[in-house]
């Protein structure tokens, strides 16, 4: 039925209206609330208009809707799309903090949520989530995903897509999700945006595109092509991988969206001569919707005309567009989003608030603590509450806050006055701004702290020093916030540092110093609740990193999983791959984070699944680890399944995160853990683009942290 739909309305459209369809251009937020561009109404009256970018609200989306379906000559719905990212009213954590609590149904329901407050407020398009993986910290946009593992970035792709799109897509809660950017984009030379990406062939399949088939797999609606290139030719323009791989390797049947002016961009990447030129590049390598640029509407016309770009390939274009309303179910009823009874119930509701702080504080990494500063006793004493942080509620919500608001947000000094009991006296001070040079506020800052039992010091980046076009090249601590740290220090008082940032920093001489550091990234609306569960011990910190802490920006690009290269690393030998200013390792490892309680694994096990005598190739592999908790507190743990290939046809990672599960564990109890690695974990990709997998020896480890394992051999055969 789909298909004879598209077909006979099809049928019936002209160039004009088949390129309109493709053409998305940008809404804007006004004083008054959304509004579609200049001249806009008369647009979609024409049929020049497919998509809009950016206007939401269920009765605005209604009126404009209206007039699609009711004046337009074929009235053909709209679809309206957006970025929500990691919330739409109720923000979550940024995504490189979800995506450390490892928690993948928790990471779902975020989507979940997000999906149904946004979808209330009339949008069917979400251009999420971003699964670029990144190993550079440089890039401002590292926060967007899920940090440097294509496995972990594999897993959590999938579960947002899950959560954005559910099982049905018409249903009036669920969303097309958006795999992005198409890609490499994570890769960009130098960590500068938009910089070119120069990978391998391997590289490109084994690290950058996993994440992407596994969106594809969960049946992602949609993708976005980068605004980089890959080997000499601009995603935009790229039919090798658009078409060739994602369509007809894969067999991808959704749509390809343009990032923003992309398809316009091929002229300054200097493979387009002007416009007609980018657009007839951008179609013929599959990138279905132009967002923002005008060209398919306003140039490509005459092009198709004087026979200039093959009509079938616009077709097939338009087909995909028309496909996506008609599986939103948008042709039974275009305005079954723009519901404002709806929008009113189902926006920031108690629960909603309730997973926010859920994921916001199984988020949070406790990467220091020293002597169990940890948690905090909230009956008695005085708290110095200090640093730029500490009450700025916009900063807690991160980039990409879609329509959230600041004023729904909790800062972390709010949070902590409503956790301490009424004996407890909580002092407060700034300090210092996030950047610049004024030290003005630390006499303040030091005389509070004199007065206090404990410091907590809400340190790190303004939220949008981590976003796009937003790269760094010092992974320090901005402005005067370490002098601060330092002077306060000196007191001789006990600091625990609370850091807000979306990419890792280098803290090396906060590690040396201060006794406990929590890891927050940016938590969201619940920041300031979540942040006191955890230091006061309500909740047992349980988030691990995603991506590796380098100790200063020259040691990048620093991921868990290297090659080994043919002179490892070595204290004792000079001629190995290291540096002689600072060690070679990190200064906290992917996968590190600390519980207020002690786990202890033992007994790893490898076999062939049920029914198999031996594991061989193309057979799933069991591992099995124990896992205890030792210490007196109840808590998470996230055991981590790394695996080596030991020797192969080609170099393989010293240690790649191959499974992971979060467990929760009473003091003294133990679970036997099991895993199960399908074949294609074992493997790589080989030329032909499929996974080889080689019989020889693997080595495989458990544990809670990259650089904290056991490990045993297994053979393959
Ligand atoms: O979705 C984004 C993309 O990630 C960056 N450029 C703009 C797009 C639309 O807002």
């Amino acid at each position: 039925a789909e298909a004879a739909f598209v077909e006979s309305l099809l049928a019936k459209m002209t160039i004009e209206e088949k390129l309109g369809q493709l053409n998305q251009p940008r809404g804007r937020w006004g004083q008054t609330g959304p509004q579609v561009q200049e001249g806009g109404e008369d647009q979609i009256r024409a049929g020049r208009i497919g998509s809009y970018l950016g206007v939401h609200g269920a009765d605005y989306t209604r009126r404009m809707q209206r007039i699609a379906v009711e004046e337009s000559r074929l009235g053909i719905p709209l679809l309206f799309a957006h970025d929500v990212i990691h919330g739409f009213r109720t923000i979550f954590p940024v995504p490189l903090g979800e995506s450390a609590s490892f928690d993948v149904d928790a990471v779902e329901r975020a989507a979940r949520i997000a999906a149904d407050e946004a979808t209330a407020a009339g949008l069917h398009w979400t251009y999420a989530p971003m699964v670029d993986i990144a190993r550079d910290p440089r890039w401002g946009r590292i926060v967007e995903g899920s940090g440097e593992s294509a496995y972990l970035g594999s897993v959590l792709a999938a579960a947002r897509v899950r959560g954005f799109q559910g099982e049905d897509l018409r249903a009036d809660d669920t969303l097309m999700a958006t795999a992005k950017h198409f890609v490499a984009y994570g890769a960009a030379e130098g960590g500068r945006d938009y910089n070119i990406a120069d990978i391998s062939e391997r590289t490109l399949r084994d690290v950058y595109l996993p994440p992407f088939k596994a969106a594809a797999d969960a049946g992602v609606q949609s993708m976005m092509a980068a605004f980089n290139e890959v080997d000499g030719v601009p995603m935009h323009a790229n039919g090798r991988l658009i078409d060739g791989v994602l369509r007809d390797e894969w067999g991808w049947d959704g749509i390809m969206v343009s990032d923003y002016t992309g398809v316009l961009e091929l002229i300054p990447h200097g493979v387009a001569a002007n416009r007609a030129d980018a657009g007839v590049l951008a179609l013929e390598a599959g990138v279905d919707v132009d967002m923002v640029s005008d060209i398919y509407v306003d140039d490509l016309p005459a092009v198709v005309r004087a026979g200039g770009l093959d009509g079938a390939k616009v077709d097939e274009a338009v087909r995909r567009v028309l496909r996506a309303k008609y599986r939103l179910g948008l042709f039974d009823d275009p305005y079954r989003y723009s519901d404002e009874a709806r929008e009113r119930e189902r926006i920031l509701r108690p629960e909603y608030r309730a997973a926010a702080r859920d994921v916001a504080r199984k988020s949070m990494v406790l990467l220091k603590n020293d002597g169990d500063l940890l948690p905090l006793d909230r009956r008695t004493g005085t708290i110095a509450v200090i640093g730029p942080l500490a009450d700025d509620k916009r900063v807690m919500l991160g980039g990409w806050a879609a329509a959230g608001r600041a004023e729904d947000a909790v800062t972390p000094l709010e949070g902590v006055r409503e956790a301490v009991g009424p004996d407890v006296r909580v002092l407060h001070a700034r300090g210092a701004d996030v950047e610049g040079d004024d030290r003005s506020g630390f006499d303040e800052a030091v005389r509070i702290a004199r007065q206090a039992d404990v410091v907590l010091m809400f340190i790190g980046e303004h939220h949008d020093m981590s976003a796009e076009a937003h790269n760094r090249t010092t992974l320090d601590l901005p402005g005067v916030q370490e002098a601060l740290v330092r002077a306060v220090h000196a007191t001789g008082k006990p600091v625990v540092a609370v850091l807000f940032n979306g990419r890792p920093l280098s803290i090396g001489w906060l590690d040396g110093n201060v006794p406990s550091i929590l890891e927050a990234w940016f938590p969201g609306i619940e920041a300031g609740h979540a942040i006191a569960d955890v230091l006061f011990g309500d909740h047992n910190p349980a988030g691990r990193l995603p991506v590796t802490f380098p100790r200063n920006v020259g040691q990048i690009p620093i991921y868990h999983d290297h090659k080994n290269t043919g002179r490892p690393p070595s204290e004792q030998e000079k001629y190995t791959s290291k540096y002689i200013d600072v060690p070679w390792t990190p200064l906290y490892a992917f996968g590190h984070g600390l519980s207020y309680t002690t786990f202890v694994y033992s007994d790893l096990k490898v076999g062939p699944v049920e029914n198999q005598a031996q594991v061989g190739t193309g057979k799933p592999v069991r591992v099995e680890v124990t896992v205890a908790n030792t210490g007196r507190r109840a808590g998470d743990e996230v055991v981590q399944l790394y695996l080596r290939d030991d020797v192969a046809s080609v170099t393989r990672p010293v240690k790649e995160l191959r499974g992971f599960r979060r467990i929760h564990l009473q003091p003294g109890e133990r679970r036997r853990v099991e895993f199960v690695l399908e074949p294609e974990a074992l493997g790589f990709h080989g030329a032909d683009g499929r996974i080889v997998v080689e019989p020889g020896t693997f080595t495989v480890f458990a544990g809670g942290s990259s650089d904290d394992v056991i490990e045993t051999k297994f053979e393959v055969r």
